[in-house]
């Protein structure tokens, strides 16, 4: 096979693929729906029976969903007539017959009930590196549980959850996992654990627990800083945040070495006042890591929602975004185009954007805590100059507030679920009755007026099984846009022409699908691959070959499996999975 170096990008492209389009839209070509930017809403599923509480794409394209188990009943029965009869419970002690968690398969876009014994409620977990769910923790008998989720292959529909009592050391309700490079969970806080811990143990008898002064020092006087953030550097310590200071800790040696200044104005961003965080996306062999922390809510804010008066504080509008490596770091501050607390925050695969999405306007996390929703997600697009980088996007009519949560699929799609501000499931004589219907946000890039530049990785298979790569190795994806397939064979025939119209800056993205909930995804991360120069397949138009270079350490990208998508211009094709250990 013969391949051929396609030139960078050129404004000569830009002006073929308008002609091209023009020629598509003259030839009877349904054109495309002229939504421009703004992204588009789907109502997936109206109920899926549980509401998404904390949600986990796995490898096999289902999404593992749960909320808690003592919720009272939810709106789906566990199959064949089986009850959960546990005496802990506190709601339903003597027999609750429907389920609180369900799988639900992406492209069949139906879910079925899992089953999960001890209560999963505030959760955290992690992929483990063989691509199994690890949830750890909860509230009640679930504190100290550890529950895993395999990956059910082909048809299976019966594999469910397995739970493991004691497992881990501290209760752990509102904590946060972050995988490690050596494929454990580092598990940190939860409501008065001031300490952390690891997961899986190396030893059973391991009861270690770390004690951490820094969670301690940074509770606001509403107790709360839960769900710390926390971020893997690529120099191996950890990023951590929690309301408005952050440190840089080496927990192989329990050493923070570096204390980075305090976020301006000081107002509290975590749990109630929940804001949300990601370490951007990480170029190839990256000397420099940042993170950006949006919304939260202003200290009070949660009082103000209690008692007679019942106020609901105005959200933050601000965003922080800071140089985590950097010797002197300072936080730059950005106003987002409206308040958000309980937001969440989404890489999309494109690299260039940062999803901002669910949550109020106004009031905190907890329970009828806030009033006013915020319907519009905002795209952040960190390479864009300050001032130009945020774009209020179409807005759906669900509301996402307390207890929702939002993920990436591999076609690109964010996956949109859960709120439940209630003590209990209600359905009725409340204001925001409790959810559990799933919508698709599809970013601009799924727009059908890019589907001609959209690229189409051929192979690896996107539907086979996951491509097996290890550190510093080389991946050839082979793929097509259809642009520049058509231009060419408008110019006399496959492989003739020397354009490539429609091919635009090719790079090519490995995401981590993270584990969300509390408008915290956790473990989520984004590395831009090295790319060779893109080479044209002879003899195929419109198909080319770019080989990507695997991150040379699990430093930059613990063991696990990642979604790789090819990305031209700023439209990511539907993304392979990739196990890297
Ligand atoms: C859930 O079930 C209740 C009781 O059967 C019903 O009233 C309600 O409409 C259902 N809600 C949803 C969202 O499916
Ligand atoms: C919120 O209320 C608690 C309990 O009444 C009180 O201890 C705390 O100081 C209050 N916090 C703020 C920020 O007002
Ligand atoms: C739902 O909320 C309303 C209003 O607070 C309350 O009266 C009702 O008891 C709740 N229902 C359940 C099932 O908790």
């Amino acid at each position: 096979m013969e391949l051929r170096s396609v030139r960078g990008n050129d404004h000569a492209r830009h002006l073929a693929l308008l002609l091209l389009l023009a020629c598509a839209f003259a030839g009877g070509i349904a054109p495309a729906t002229a939504s421009g930017a703004g992204g588009r809403w789907e109502l997936l599923q109206r109920s899926i029976g549980v509401s998404a509480m904390h949600m986990q794409l796995l490898h096999n394209d289902r999404v593992i969903i749960f909320d808690r188990t003592d919720f009272g009943r939810s709106n789906l029965s566990l199959p064949g007539g089986r009850c959960r009869v546990n005496p802990r419970e506190r709601v339903l002690p003597a027999g609750d017959c429907t389920a609180h968690s369900a799988e639900y398969d992406v492209a069949a876009n139906v879910a079925r009930p899992l089953f999960v014994f001890t209560d999963t409620w505030c959760s955290s977990g992690t992929v483990a590196p063989d691509g199994s769910l690890v949830q750890t923790g909860g509230w009640n008998d679930g504190y100290r549980c550890a529950r895993t989720m395999p990956v059910c292959g082909g048809g299976d529909r019966s594999c469910d959850w397995s739970e493991k009592q004691d497992a881990l050391t501290a209760n752990r309700w509102y904590a946060t996992n972050q995988i490690l490079p050596d494929g454990r969970a580092f598990i940190i806080g939860g409501r008065r654990q001031f300490s952390y811990e690891f997961y899986p143990k190396a030893d059973p008898s391991d009861t270690s627990v770390v004690q951490m002064p820094f969670l301690m020092q940074t509770r606001d006087p509403e107790e709360n800083n839960l769900y710390p953030f926390v971020h893997l550097s690529i120099d191996g310590n950890l990023f951590i945040f929690t309301n408005n200071r952050a440190i840089l800790l080496d927990y192989k040696r329990n050493k923070v070495v570096r204390t980075y200044p305090v976020l301006a104005g000081g107002d509290p961003r975590n749990y109630p006042s929940s804001g949300s965080s990601v370490l951007l996306p990480l170029s190839p062999n990256p000397t420099e890591a940042e993170v950006l922390v949006c919304g939260g809510a202003p200290s009070g804010s949660y009082n103000s929602t209690k008692g007679g008066a019942r106020i609901f504080v105005p959200a933050l509008t601000t965003c922080g975004r800071i140089k985590i490596t950097d010797a002197s770091p300072a936080w730059v501050i950005e106003t987002m185009p409206s308040p958000r607390v309980m937001g969440d925050m989404i890489l999309l695969p494109n690299g260039a954007e940062v999803a901002i999405i669910n949550g109020a306007a106004d009031g905190t996390a907890g329970w009828e805590a806030a009033s006013t929703p915020n319907y519009a997600p905002v795209i952040y697009r960190p390479n864009h100059s300050p001032g130009d980088r945020f774009e209020e996007q179409a807005a759906t009519g669900v509301p996402r507030l307390y207890h929702s949560s939002v993920v990436l699929l591999r076609d690109g799609r964010l996956l949109v679920g859960g709120s439940n501000p209630h003590i209990y499931y209600n359905f009725s004589d409340v204001r925001y009755p409790t959810e559990l219907s799933l919508e698709a946000f599809s970013p601009e890039y799924l727009d059908p007026s890019n589907d001609l530049l959209r690229p189409r990785i051929l192979s690896p298979s996107p539907t086979g099984a996951a491509a097996s790569v290890t550190y510093g190795a080389k991946l050839a994806l082979k793929f097509s846009v259809p642009a520049s397939a058509r231009r060419r064979r408008r110019r006399g025939g496959a492989g003739a022409g020397s354009g490539s119209g429609g091919l635009e800056e090719v790079s090519v993205t490995m995401v981590a699908p993270s584990f969300t909930t509390h408008s915290l995804a956790m473990n989520q991360r984004l590395l831009f691959l090295e790319v060779a120069k893109t080479a044209a397949v002879r003899g195929l138009a419109g198909t080319y070959y770019v080989s990507a270079t695997m991150p040379a350490t699990a430093v930059l990208a613990p063991p696990g499996y990642y979604m790789v998508f090819v990305v031209n211009g700023h439209v990511p094709s539907e993304g392979i999975w990739v196990h890297i250990q």
